[in-house]
Protein backbone atom coordinates (compact mmCIF):
# COMPACT_ATOMS: atom_id res chain seq x y z
CA UNK A 1 0.00 0.00 0.00
CA UNK A 2 1.28 3.60 -0.88
CA UNK A 3 1.68 6.08 2.15
CA UNK A 4 1.93 9.30 1.24
CA UNK A 5 1.61 11.90 3.39
CA UNK A 6 0.00 15.55 1.86
CA UNK A 7 2.65 18.21 2.32
CA UNK A 8 -0.02 20.27 3.38
CA UNK A 9 -1.06 18.85 6.30
CA UNK A 10 2.42 17.14 7.63
CA UNK A 11 0.52 16.17 10.78
CA UNK A 12 -2.48 14.39 10.31
CA UNK A 13 -5.13 13.16 13.01
CA UNK A 14 -4.63 9.78 12.35
CA UNK A 15 -1.36 8.80 11.10
CA UNK A 16 -2.33 5.03 10.08
CA UNK A 17 -4.58 6.97 7.69
CA UNK A 18 -3.61 7.11 4.39
CA UNK A 19 -3.34 10.68 2.85
CA UNK A 20 -2.79 11.67 -0.58
CA UNK A 21 -2.61 15.20 -1.38
CA UNK A 22 -4.78 15.94 -4.97
CA UNK A 23 -3.15 19.17 -7.14
CA UNK A 24 -4.20 22.85 -6.70
CA UNK A 25 -2.67 25.67 -8.04
CA UNK A 26 -0.19 27.32 -5.64
CA UNK A 27 -1.32 30.15 -3.12
CA UNK A 28 -0.18 33.46 -4.19
CA UNK A 29 2.37 35.19 -1.77
CA UNK A 30 1.79 38.65 -3.13
CA UNK A 31 -0.98 41.15 -3.82
CA UNK A 32 0.49 42.65 -6.85
CA UNK A 33 0.45 39.29 -8.87
CA UNK A 34 -3.56 39.20 -8.23
CA UNK A 35 -4.06 41.66 -10.70
CA UNK A 36 -1.54 40.05 -12.86
CA UNK A 37 -3.55 36.64 -12.79
CA UNK A 38 -6.59 37.49 -12.38
CA UNK A 39 -7.44 40.31 -15.06
CA UNK A 40 -4.24 40.09 -17.36
CA UNK A 41 -3.91 36.21 -17.70
CA UNK A 42 -7.36 35.56 -17.28
CA UNK A 43 -6.80 32.02 -18.02
CA UNK A 44 -7.83 30.82 -14.22
CA UNK A 45 -9.76 32.82 -11.23
CA UNK A 46 -7.97 29.93 -9.13
CA UNK A 47 -4.96 31.47 -9.77
CA UNK A 48 -5.94 34.72 -7.97
CA UNK A 49 -5.96 32.64 -4.34
CA UNK A 50 -3.81 33.56 -1.85
CA UNK A 51 -3.09 31.05 1.25
CA UNK A 52 -5.24 33.15 3.30
CA UNK A 53 -7.94 32.93 0.91
CA UNK A 54 -8.57 29.39 2.47
CA UNK A 55 -8.55 30.45 5.81
CA UNK A 56 -10.99 33.86 5.83
CA UNK A 57 -14.57 33.93 6.93
CA UNK A 58 -15.29 37.36 4.91
CA UNK A 59 -12.92 38.99 2.27
CA UNK A 60 -13.71 42.09 -0.22
CA UNK A 61 -11.59 42.53 -3.51
CA UNK A 62 -11.82 45.48 -4.79
CA UNK A 63 -10.66 46.43 -8.45
CA UNK A 64 -11.27 49.32 -10.87
CA UNK A 65 -14.96 49.10 -12.08
CA UNK A 66 -15.80 46.02 -9.36
CA UNK A 67 -16.31 45.31 -5.55
CA UNK A 68 -16.30 41.68 -5.08
CA UNK A 69 -17.05 40.05 -1.52
CA UNK A 70 -16.46 36.40 -0.79
CA UNK A 71 -18.49 35.26 2.26
CA UNK A 72 -17.11 31.68 3.69
CA UNK A 73 -18.33 32.11 7.26
CA UNK A 74 -20.91 29.18 7.30
CA UNK A 75 -23.83 31.40 9.17
CA UNK A 76 -23.14 33.98 6.68
CA UNK A 77 -22.88 31.48 4.02
CA UNK A 78 -26.84 30.20 5.54
CA UNK A 79 -28.32 34.05 5.28
CA UNK A 80 -27.08 34.71 1.56
CA UNK A 81 -28.10 31.06 0.15
CA UNK A 82 -31.19 30.73 2.31
CA UNK A 83 -32.71 32.93 5.11
CA UNK A 84 -32.01 36.15 3.60
CA UNK A 85 -31.91 34.62 -0.16
CA UNK A 86 -34.66 37.24 -2.06
CA UNK A 87 -31.64 40.09 -0.89
CA UNK A 88 -29.15 38.41 -2.82
CA UNK A 89 -30.82 37.21 -6.41
CA UNK A 90 -28.61 36.00 -9.40
CA UNK A 91 -26.00 38.12 -10.37
CA UNK A 92 -26.68 40.10 -13.91
CA UNK A 93 -23.66 39.86 -15.15
CA UNK A 94 -23.82 36.07 -15.25
CA UNK A 95 -27.02 36.47 -16.65
CA UNK A 96 -25.73 38.45 -19.72
CA UNK A 97 -22.86 36.47 -19.82
CA UNK A 98 -25.04 33.26 -20.71
CA UNK A 99 -28.01 34.96 -22.19
CA UNK A 100 -27.09 34.51 -25.94
CA UNK A 101 -26.98 30.78 -25.24
CA UNK A 102 -29.74 29.90 -22.53
CA UNK A 103 -32.42 33.25 -23.27
CA UNK A 104 -34.42 33.52 -20.05
CA UNK A 105 -33.68 29.95 -18.55
CA UNK A 106 -34.13 29.12 -14.74
CA UNK A 107 -30.46 29.17 -13.98
CA UNK A 108 -29.93 32.79 -14.32
CA UNK A 109 -33.78 34.22 -13.77
CA UNK A 110 -34.89 35.84 -10.60
CA UNK A 111 -38.18 35.97 -8.74
CA UNK A 112 -41.43 34.90 -9.86
CA UNK A 113 -40.13 34.13 -13.45
CA UNK A 114 -37.89 31.77 -11.75
CA UNK A 115 -40.82 30.66 -9.37
CA UNK A 116 -42.42 29.54 -12.36
CA UNK A 117 -39.46 27.70 -14.05
CA UNK A 118 -38.57 26.15 -10.89
CA UNK A 119 -42.14 24.37 -10.49
CA UNK A 120 -42.50 23.60 -14.00
CA UNK A 121 -39.54 21.91 -14.65
CA UNK A 122 -39.70 20.03 -10.83
CA UNK A 123 -41.51 17.20 -11.74
CA UNK A 124 -39.17 16.02 -14.36
CA UNK A 125 -35.72 15.83 -11.98
CA UNK A 126 -38.18 13.85 -8.88
CA UNK A 127 -36.17 10.43 -8.04
CA UNK A 128 -39.02 8.58 -9.48
CA UNK A 129 -38.27 10.55 -12.52
CA UNK A 130 -34.58 9.67 -12.73
CA UNK A 131 -34.93 6.21 -11.97
CA UNK A 132 -37.10 5.87 -15.25
CA UNK A 133 -34.25 7.66 -17.14
CA UNK A 134 -31.65 4.41 -16.03
CA UNK A 135 -31.69 2.38 -18.64
CA UNK A 136 -31.37 5.28 -21.21
CA UNK A 137 -27.98 6.45 -18.89
CA UNK A 138 -26.80 3.10 -19.42
CA UNK A 139 -27.31 2.53 -22.96
CA UNK A 140 -24.61 5.65 -22.91
CA UNK A 141 -22.53 3.78 -20.18
CA UNK A 142 -22.36 0.45 -22.62
CA UNK A 143 -21.25 2.46 -25.67
CA UNK A 144 -18.94 4.28 -23.33
CA UNK A 145 -17.52 1.13 -22.32
CA UNK A 146 -17.46 -0.02 -26.13
CA UNK A 147 -15.59 2.69 -26.51
CA UNK A 148 -12.85 2.24 -23.95
CA UNK A 149 -12.36 -1.61 -24.76
CA UNK A 150 -10.70 0.37 -28.26
CA UNK A 151 -7.98 2.30 -26.22
CA UNK A 152 -4.49 0.14 -25.85
CA UNK A 153 -3.72 -0.92 -22.43
CA UNK A 154 -1.49 0.40 -20.23
CA UNK A 155 -0.30 3.06 -22.52
CA UNK A 156 -1.46 7.11 -22.19
CA UNK A 157 -5.09 8.14 -22.66
CA UNK A 158 -6.48 11.45 -21.45
CA UNK A 159 -9.79 10.16 -20.13
CA UNK A 160 -11.53 14.08 -19.86
CA UNK A 161 -12.50 14.11 -23.18
CA UNK A 162 -13.90 10.43 -22.83
CA UNK A 163 -16.11 12.38 -19.90
CA UNK A 164 -17.31 15.23 -21.52
CA UNK A 165 -18.48 13.18 -24.64
CA UNK A 166 -20.56 10.44 -22.35
CA UNK A 167 -22.08 13.09 -19.87
CA UNK A 168 -23.03 14.61 -23.03
CA UNK A 169 -24.44 11.66 -24.35
CA UNK A 170 -26.09 10.92 -21.55
CA UNK A 171 -27.61 14.56 -21.53
CA UNK A 172 -29.01 13.75 -25.47
CA UNK A 173 -30.50 10.25 -24.41
CA UNK A 174 -32.23 11.06 -20.78
CA UNK A 175 -33.46 14.58 -22.34
CA UNK A 176 -34.37 13.78 -26.03
CA UNK A 177 -34.25 9.77 -26.48
CA UNK A 178 -31.35 10.77 -28.84
CA UNK A 179 -27.88 9.38 -29.23
CA UNK A 180 -24.89 11.84 -29.37
CA UNK A 181 -23.12 11.20 -32.76
CA UNK A 182 -19.47 11.95 -33.29
CA UNK A 183 -19.79 14.60 -35.51
CA UNK A 184 -22.98 16.40 -33.77
CA UNK A 185 -20.35 16.14 -30.23
CA UNK A 186 -17.57 17.58 -32.01
CA UNK A 187 -19.57 20.91 -33.80
CA UNK A 188 -21.40 21.40 -30.37
CA UNK A 189 -18.22 21.00 -27.87
CA UNK A 190 -15.94 22.87 -30.45
CA UNK A 191 -19.00 25.56 -30.15
CA UNK A 192 -19.35 25.80 -26.30
CA UNK A 193 -15.56 25.80 -25.66
CA UNK A 194 -15.22 28.76 -28.12
CA UNK A 195 -18.57 30.40 -26.55
CA UNK A 196 -17.77 30.09 -22.80
CA UNK A 197 -13.79 31.98 -23.80
CA UNK A 198 -15.64 34.78 -25.59
CA UNK A 199 -18.19 35.11 -23.05
CA UNK A 200 -15.38 35.46 -20.06
CA UNK A 201 -13.63 38.39 -21.82
CA UNK A 202 -16.66 39.75 -22.79
CA UNK A 203 -17.50 39.76 -19.12
CA UNK A 204 -14.24 40.83 -18.44
CA UNK A 205 -14.11 43.57 -20.47
CA UNK A 206 -17.51 45.03 -19.54
CA UNK A 207 -16.21 45.15 -16.09
CA UNK A 208 -13.68 47.26 -16.94
CA UNK A 209 -15.80 49.01 -18.83
CA UNK A 210 -14.32 49.41 -21.91
CA UNK A 211 -16.17 51.01 -24.89
CA UNK A 212 -18.60 48.34 -27.13
CA UNK A 213 -17.12 48.86 -30.11
CA UNK A 214 -14.17 46.95 -28.88
CA UNK A 215 -16.29 43.98 -27.85
CA UNK A 216 -18.94 44.19 -31.14
CA UNK A 217 -16.50 41.40 -33.14
CA UNK A 218 -16.33 38.92 -30.22
CA UNK A 219 -19.72 39.58 -29.30
CA UNK A 220 -21.07 38.74 -32.49
CA UNK A 221 -19.02 36.01 -32.98
CA UNK A 222 -20.15 34.78 -29.76
CA UNK A 223 -23.93 34.79 -31.21
CA UNK A 224 -23.16 33.06 -34.03
CA UNK A 225 -21.51 29.98 -31.57
CA UNK A 226 -24.36 30.09 -29.45
CA UNK A 227 -27.17 29.66 -31.98
CA UNK A 228 -25.03 27.01 -34.04
CA UNK A 229 -25.85 24.76 -30.18
CA UNK A 230 -29.47 26.19 -30.30
CA UNK A 231 -29.78 24.77 -33.70
CA UNK A 232 -28.22 21.49 -33.51
CA UNK A 233 -30.27 21.37 -29.82
CA UNK A 234 -33.46 22.54 -31.98
CA UNK A 235 -33.24 19.49 -34.57
CA UNK A 236 -34.65 17.39 -31.95
CA UNK A 237 -36.93 19.54 -29.79
CA UNK A 238 -39.17 20.94 -33.00
CA UNK A 239 -40.18 18.19 -34.46
CA UNK A 240 -41.33 16.79 -30.94
CA UNK A 241 -42.87 19.58 -30.30
CA UNK A 242 -44.62 20.23 -33.82
CA UNK A 243 -45.88 16.74 -32.54
CA UNK A 244 -47.52 17.34 -29.39
CA UNK A 245 -48.93 20.50 -31.28
CA UNK A 246 -50.84 18.19 -33.37
CA UNK A 247 -51.99 16.38 -30.77
CA UNK A 248 -49.81 12.67 -32.52
CA UNK A 249 -49.56 10.68 -29.10
CA UNK A 250 -45.81 10.42 -27.63
CA UNK A 251 -44.08 7.60 -26.05
CA UNK A 252 -41.07 8.74 -24.29
CA UNK A 253 -40.02 8.58 -20.81
CA UNK A 254 -37.42 11.57 -21.54
CA UNK A 255 -37.18 14.70 -19.52
CA UNK A 256 -38.19 16.80 -22.92
CA UNK A 257 -41.70 14.81 -22.87
CA UNK A 258 -41.77 15.88 -19.22
CA UNK A 259 -41.24 19.78 -20.44
CA UNK A 260 -43.69 19.43 -23.19
CA UNK A 261 -46.36 18.13 -21.16
CA UNK A 262 -45.97 20.57 -17.51
CA UNK A 263 -48.39 23.13 -17.27
CA UNK A 264 -47.91 26.35 -15.03
CA UNK A 265 -49.80 26.16 -11.65
CA UNK A 266 -51.45 29.23 -11.44
CA UNK A 267 -52.39 30.10 -15.31
CA UNK A 268 -52.19 26.67 -16.62
CA UNK A 269 -50.09 27.31 -20.00
CA UNK A 270 -47.47 25.28 -21.02
CA UNK A 271 -44.02 26.58 -21.90
CA UNK A 272 -43.74 28.34 -25.48
CA UNK A 273 -41.49 27.41 -27.65
CA UNK A 274 -38.80 29.62 -27.59
CA UNK A 275 -38.80 28.44 -23.65
CA UNK A 276 -38.39 25.29 -24.12
CA UNK A 277 -35.38 25.95 -25.88
CA UNK A 278 -34.43 28.16 -23.73
CA UNK A 279 -34.88 25.31 -21.07
CA UNK A 280 -33.47 22.41 -23.01
CA UNK A 281 -30.10 24.47 -23.94
CA UNK A 282 -29.75 25.53 -20.04
CA UNK A 283 -30.08 21.45 -18.88
CA UNK A 284 -27.70 20.72 -21.60
CA UNK A 285 -24.66 22.99 -20.18
CA UNK A 286 -25.75 22.77 -16.47
CA UNK A 287 -26.38 18.92 -17.18
CA UNK A 288 -22.82 17.94 -19.09
CA UNK A 289 -20.07 20.18 -17.98
CA UNK A 290 -20.30 19.63 -14.64
CA UNK A 291 -20.70 16.07 -14.73
CA UNK A 292 -18.00 15.87 -17.20
CA UNK A 293 -15.84 18.00 -14.82
CA UNK A 294 -16.05 15.91 -11.44
CA UNK A 295 -16.30 12.81 -13.54
CA UNK A 296 -13.12 13.23 -14.66
CA UNK A 297 -11.42 14.58 -11.16
CA UNK A 298 -12.95 11.06 -9.52
CA UNK A 299 -10.52 9.05 -11.77
CA UNK A 300 -7.59 11.47 -11.56
CA UNK A 301 -8.59 10.89 -7.65
CA UNK A 302 -8.55 6.74 -7.72
CA UNK A 303 -5.73 6.97 -10.36
CA UNK A 304 -3.65 8.51 -7.64
CA UNK A 305 -4.92 6.17 -4.47
CA UNK A 306 -4.94 2.62 -5.48
CA UNK A 307 -6.20 0.72 -2.06
CA UNK A 308 -9.50 2.96 -2.40
CA UNK A 309 -9.80 1.52 -6.34
CA UNK A 310 -9.56 -1.65 -4.60
CA UNK A 311 -11.97 -1.17 -1.40
CA UNK A 312 -14.72 0.38 -4.39
CA UNK A 313 -13.84 -2.67 -6.86
CA UNK A 314 -14.78 -5.03 -3.99
CA UNK A 315 -17.68 -3.23 -3.43
CA UNK A 316 -18.63 -3.92 -7.20
CA UNK A 317 -17.88 -7.12 -6.79
CA UNK A 318 -20.57 -7.75 -3.74
CA UNK A 319 -23.26 -5.42 -4.86
CA UNK A 320 -22.90 -6.25 -8.60
CA UNK A 321 -20.67 -9.33 -9.15
CA UNK A 322 -20.59 -10.30 -12.98
CA UNK A 323 -24.00 -8.94 -14.56
CA UNK A 324 -25.26 -5.62 -15.68
CA UNK A 325 -25.53 -2.91 -13.20
CA UNK A 326 -29.57 -2.32 -12.25
CA UNK A 327 -31.03 1.14 -11.59
CA UNK A 328 -31.19 -0.67 -7.95
CA UNK A 329 -27.84 -1.30 -7.07
CA UNK A 330 -27.19 2.71 -6.87
CA UNK A 331 -28.08 3.57 -3.68
CA UNK A 332 -26.49 -0.02 -2.35
CA UNK A 333 -22.83 1.14 -4.19
CA UNK A 334 -22.84 3.20 -1.17
CA UNK A 335 -18.29 3.80 -1.24
CA UNK A 336 -18.26 4.98 -5.10
CA UNK A 337 -21.25 7.29 -3.89
CA UNK A 338 -18.58 8.71 -1.20
CA UNK A 339 -15.59 9.03 -3.75
CA UNK A 340 -18.11 11.17 -6.27
CA UNK A 341 -19.11 12.86 -2.82
CA UNK A 342 -15.48 13.69 -1.81
CA UNK A 343 -14.39 14.53 -4.80
CA UNK A 344 -17.01 16.85 -5.20
CA UNK A 345 -15.72 18.45 -2.25
CA UNK A 346 -12.21 18.65 -3.59
CA UNK A 347 -13.29 19.78 -6.77
CA UNK A 348 -16.89 21.54 -7.15
CA UNK A 349 -17.21 21.81 -10.57
CA UNK A 350 -19.28 25.16 -9.99
CA UNK A 351 -16.34 26.93 -8.04
CA UNK A 352 -18.24 30.06 -7.22
CA UNK A 353 -21.70 31.12 -7.21
CA UNK A 354 -22.22 35.11 -8.14
CA UNK A 355 -25.12 37.04 -5.87
CA UNK A 356 -25.81 40.92 -6.11
CA UNK A 357 -27.02 42.82 -3.36
CA UNK A 358 -30.75 43.91 -3.91
CA UNK A 359 -30.75 45.88 -1.07
CA UNK A 360 -27.92 47.63 1.70
CA UNK A 361 -26.95 44.54 3.66
CA UNK A 362 -24.09 44.05 6.15
CA UNK A 363 -22.76 40.96 6.54
CA UNK A 364 -20.21 41.04 9.57
CA UNK A 365 -18.29 43.88 9.33
CA UNK A 366 -18.85 44.34 5.69
CA UNK A 367 -21.48 47.04 4.60
CA UNK A 368 -22.56 45.87 0.96
CA UNK A 369 -24.28 48.47 -0.61
CA UNK A 370 -27.15 47.88 -3.75
CA UNK A 371 -25.44 46.00 -6.49
CA UNK A 372 -22.18 44.68 -5.30
CA UNK A 373 -21.77 41.26 -6.20
CA UNK A 374 -21.49 38.54 -3.51
CA UNK A 375 -19.68 35.08 -4.22
CA UNK A 376 -20.12 31.94 -2.51
CA UNK A 377 -17.01 29.72 -3.05
CA UNK A 378 -17.51 26.02 -2.63
CA UNK A 379 -13.87 25.78 -3.76
CA UNK A 380 -12.23 27.89 -0.54
CA UNK A 381 -15.22 26.57 1.98
CA UNK A 382 -14.49 22.92 1.11
CA UNK A 383 -11.05 23.35 1.93
CA UNK A 384 -11.20 25.88 4.88
CA UNK A 385 -9.50 24.46 8.13
CA UNK A 386 -12.10 25.95 10.07
CA UNK A 387 -14.74 23.79 8.36
CA UNK A 388 -12.78 20.10 7.52
CA UNK A 389 -10.33 18.65 8.94
CA UNK A 390 -7.08 17.87 6.76
CA UNK A 391 -9.33 19.75 4.08
CA UNK A 392 -6.99 19.08 1.23
CA UNK A 393 -6.36 15.55 1.54
CA UNK A 394 -8.31 13.00 -0.29
CA UNK A 395 -10.71 10.95 2.13
CA UNK A 396 -13.80 9.21 0.70
CA UNK A 397 -14.64 7.83 4.31
CA UNK A 398 -15.93 11.33 5.29
CA UNK A 399 -19.29 10.39 3.42
CA UNK A 400 -19.74 7.47 4.42
CA UNK A 401 -21.92 6.78 6.92
CA UNK A 402 -20.26 5.71 10.45
CA UNK A 403 -18.29 8.50 10.32
CA UNK A 404 -20.09 11.19 8.64
CA UNK A 405 -20.01 14.09 10.89
CA UNK A 406 -23.48 16.99 10.37
CA UNK A 407 -21.96 18.08 6.78
CA UNK A 408 -25.59 20.10 5.42
CA UNK A 409 -23.64 23.59 6.13
CA UNK A 410 -20.56 23.25 5.34
CA UNK A 411 -20.66 21.54 1.78
CA UNK A 412 -22.62 22.77 -1.20
CA UNK A 413 -21.56 21.17 -4.49
CA UNK A 414 -24.71 21.36 -5.51
CA UNK A 415 -25.31 25.13 -4.11
CA UNK A 416 -28.21 25.60 -1.11
CA UNK A 417 -31.78 27.00 0.07
CA UNK A 418 -34.28 27.19 -2.68
CA UNK A 419 -31.65 27.20 -6.07
CA UNK A 420 -30.31 24.16 -5.23
CA UNK A 421 -29.12 22.54 -8.39
CA UNK A 422 -32.35 20.51 -9.78
CA UNK A 423 -30.38 17.79 -11.04
CA UNK A 424 -28.43 16.53 -7.95
CA UNK A 425 -30.13 13.13 -8.13
CA UNK A 426 -29.35 12.76 -11.27
CA UNK A 427 -25.57 13.39 -11.20
CA UNK A 428 -25.12 11.34 -8.01
CA UNK A 429 -26.91 8.20 -10.51
CA UNK A 430 -24.96 8.70 -13.18
CA UNK A 431 -22.19 9.51 -11.83
CA UNK A 432 -22.07 5.78 -9.62
CA UNK A 433 -23.35 4.60 -12.81
CA UNK A 434 -20.30 5.70 -14.90
CA UNK A 435 -17.97 5.35 -12.32
CA UNK A 436 -18.83 1.52 -11.75
CA UNK A 437 -18.75 0.39 -15.13
CA UNK A 438 -15.52 1.99 -15.76
CA UNK A 439 -13.90 0.28 -12.21
CA UNK A 440 -15.98 -2.91 -12.98
CA UNK A 441 -13.62 -3.56 -16.03
CA UNK A 442 -10.64 -1.55 -15.91
CA UNK A 443 -7.95 -0.22 -12.96
CA UNK A 444 -6.52 3.20 -13.67
CA UNK A 445 -3.23 4.20 -13.03
CA UNK A 446 -1.51 7.60 -13.12
CA UNK A 447 0.39 8.60 -15.85
CA UNK A 448 3.76 9.29 -14.81
CA UNK A 449 4.97 12.98 -14.57
CA UNK A 450 1.26 14.42 -16.34
CA UNK A 451 -0.20 15.90 -13.19
CA UNK A 452 -3.48 17.79 -13.83
CA UNK A 453 -3.67 21.52 -13.84
CA UNK A 454 -6.82 22.83 -12.65
CA UNK A 455 -8.28 25.42 -13.95
CA UNK A 456 -11.27 28.07 -12.26
CA UNK A 457 -13.56 29.31 -15.76
CA UNK A 458 -17.23 28.59 -15.68
CA UNK A 459 -16.34 25.53 -14.44
CA UNK A 460 -12.80 23.60 -12.36
CA UNK A 461 -11.63 21.47 -15.24
CA UNK A 462 -7.87 20.42 -16.16
CA UNK A 463 -5.98 22.48 -18.30
CA UNK A 464 -3.66 19.52 -19.81
CA UNK A 465 -6.68 16.49 -19.23
CA UNK A 466 -6.65 13.65 -16.60
CA UNK A 467 -4.10 11.61 -17.95
CA UNK A 468 -3.82 7.84 -17.21
CA UNK A 469 -3.51 4.27 -18.08
CA UNK A 470 -6.07 1.87 -18.12
CA UNK A 471 -5.52 -1.90 -17.33
CA UNK A 472 -8.25 -4.62 -18.24
CA UNK A 473 -9.76 -6.60 -15.02
C1 LIG B 1 -22.01 16.94 -10.55
C2 LIG B 1 -22.93 17.55 -11.23
C3 LIG B 1 -23.55 18.86 -10.89
C4 LIG B 1 -23.12 19.85 -10.05
C5 LIG B 1 -21.88 19.86 -9.19
C6 LIG B 1 -24.10 20.91 -10.09
C7 LIG B 1 -24.02 22.07 -9.35
C8 LIG B 1 -24.99 23.05 -9.33
C9 LIG B 1 -24.96 24.22 -8.49
C10 LIG B 1 -23.85 24.59 -7.53
C11 LIG B 1 -26.08 24.92 -8.72
C12 LIG B 1 -26.52 26.22 -8.02
C13 LIG B 1 -25.95 27.42 -8.71
C14 LIG B 1 -26.24 28.69 -7.93
O1 LIG B 1 -26.90 28.67 -6.90
O2 LIG B 1 -25.78 29.74 -8.41
C15 LIG B 1 -26.83 24.22 -9.74
C16 LIG B 1 -28.03 24.65 -10.26
C17 LIG B 1 -28.69 23.99 -11.26
N1 LIG B 1 -28.35 22.77 -11.81
FE1 LIG B 1 -26.79 21.60 -11.31
N2 LIG B 1 -25.08 20.56 -10.96
C18 LIG B 1 -24.79 19.32 -11.47
C19 LIG B 1 -25.54 18.60 -12.36
C20 LIG B 1 -26.72 19.01 -12.90
C21 LIG B 1 -27.53 18.22 -13.80
C22 LIG B 1 -27.19 16.81 -14.27
C23 LIG B 1 -28.60 19.00 -14.15
C24 LIG B 1 -29.74 18.70 -15.07
C25 LIG B 1 -29.78 17.75 -15.94
C26 LIG B 1 -28.47 20.26 -13.45
C27 LIG B 1 -29.35 21.32 -13.54
C28 LIG B 1 -29.29 22.45 -12.75
C29 LIG B 1 -30.28 23.52 -12.82
C30 LIG B 1 -31.49 23.56 -13.72
C31 LIG B 1 -29.90 24.49 -11.87
C32 LIG B 1 -30.60 25.81 -11.58
C33 LIG B 1 -31.57 25.63 -10.44
C34 LIG B 1 -32.25 26.93 -10.02
O3 LIG B 1 -31.65 28.00 -10.13
O4 LIG B 1 -33.39 26.83 -9.57
N3 LIG B 1 -27.32 20.23 -12.70
N4 LIG B 1 -26.14 23.07 -10.08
Amino acid sequence: MTMRRCPIHPKSADDKKPAFCPVRPEPLKNKASLFFTFFIKRNSWLKGLFERSYKMKTGRVKLPGLELFVISELSLVKRVMVDEVEKFPKNRILHEMLAPLLGESIFTSNGDQWRKQRDMLSPAFVRARVTKVFALMQQASTDMLARLAKVEQGKHYDIDGEMTFVTADIIYRTIMTTELNPERAKKVSNAFTHFQSRSLRIAMLGIFKVPNIFIRGTERKRRVLAAEIRSSLEEVIRPRYEAMQRGEPQDYVDILSSILETKDPDTGEAFTYKEIVDQISMLFLAGHETSASSLAWAIYLLSEFPDIQEKAYQQIQEVVGDRDIRSTDIKKLTFIAAIFRETLRLYPPVGFMAREAAEEVTLRDKLIKVGRTVIISPWLIHRNENNWERPHEFDPERFLQEHATPIKSKYLPFGMGPRVCIGAAFAMQEAVLILTSILKNYRVEAYPNMKPKPVGRLTIRSDNGINIRLFSR
